[in-house]
């Protein structure tokens, strides 16, 4: 019922992280049916989801060539879809992009990722200014989103500062740097179940302001399911 798109151009912002937390608790917390497609040629999300095992999260490997129709039908069948985009400015990006409702953008707290979510901010732009020339009102939402955040150091303050100079809209929110993650994604487990209670509220809070800046999450996908009832119905 909503499509998320996780995009940067920039390697190792942390996508495939947010993707495997957000579809964690979406699925695990919420009790949502998720699916989650993988753009990146290397399939990092897929082994990690698969091996992990979270029962009502769909994966699907998708390319350049499939990632627009595999969404569309995708949010079909389930309440949310996640794209993990592959960390190049490409035809994927694009593509991915234009089958979203909403665009979130990791940055680590450096000067190269923040250079890169700008890029694609750009990129999301573009794809938006294409949507106008059918539709005036046509918007697609984005933040950027820290991660790797370390929230007591001067550099994480700076980041913030180049981020909102750069115009880009920023969350409040973010995920802090923890062992947990890495843990996470090395053992190829859920991030929820690894018994780090800060890190769970990390998501929670991530989640909530997604859902409010973007449109996406439980409220959303209720009212989605609801509008379409009806109009089923009518
Ligand atoms: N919040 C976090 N705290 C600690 N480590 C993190 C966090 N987020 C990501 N990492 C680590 O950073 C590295 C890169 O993360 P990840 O693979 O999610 O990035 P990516 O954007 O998907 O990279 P790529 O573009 O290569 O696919 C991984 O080793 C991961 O464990
Ligand atoms: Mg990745």
């Amino acid at each position: 019922m909503a499509i998320l798109a996780v995009a940067s151009g920039k390697g190792g912002a942390g996508k495939t992280s947010l993707v495997v937390s957000l579809a964690d608790y979406w699925s695990s917390r919420c009790g949502l049916k998720v699916a989650a497609l993988d753009l990146d040629p290397n399939s990092n999300l897929l082994d990690w989801i698969g091996d992990a095992g979270m029962p009502n999260v769909t994966c699907i490997r998708v390319t350049e060539d499939t990632v627009f129709d595999a969404a569309i039908a995708a949010n079909t069948e389930h309440d949310i879809v996640l794209i993990d985009v592959a960390g190049v400015l490409s035809q994927g990006m694009l593509f991915a992009v234009g089958a979203a409702d909403a665009v979130l953008i990791p940055a680590n707290p450096s000067r190269p990722d923040i250079i890169e979510a700008s890029r694609t901010n750009g990129v999301i732009d573009h794809v938006e200014k294409t949507a106008r020339k059918h539709n005036p009102t046509a918007v697609i939402p984005r933040a950027v989103v820290l991660n790797r955040s370390k929230r007591r150091e001067v550099m994480t303050a700076k980041a913030r500062e180049f981020i909102t100079a750069a115009e880009l809209p920023l969350l409040d929110s973010d995920l802090a740097d923890r062992v947990c993650f890495r843990e996470a994604w090395l053992l190829h487990r859920a991030p929820l179940s690894m018994g780090d209670k800060d890190a769970v509220r990390d998501v929670e809070t991530l989640a909530a302001e997604i859902s409010d800046r973007l449109g996406i999450g439980p409220k959303a996908a209720k009212k989605r399911s609801k509008r379409a009832k009806a109009t089923t119905e009518a």
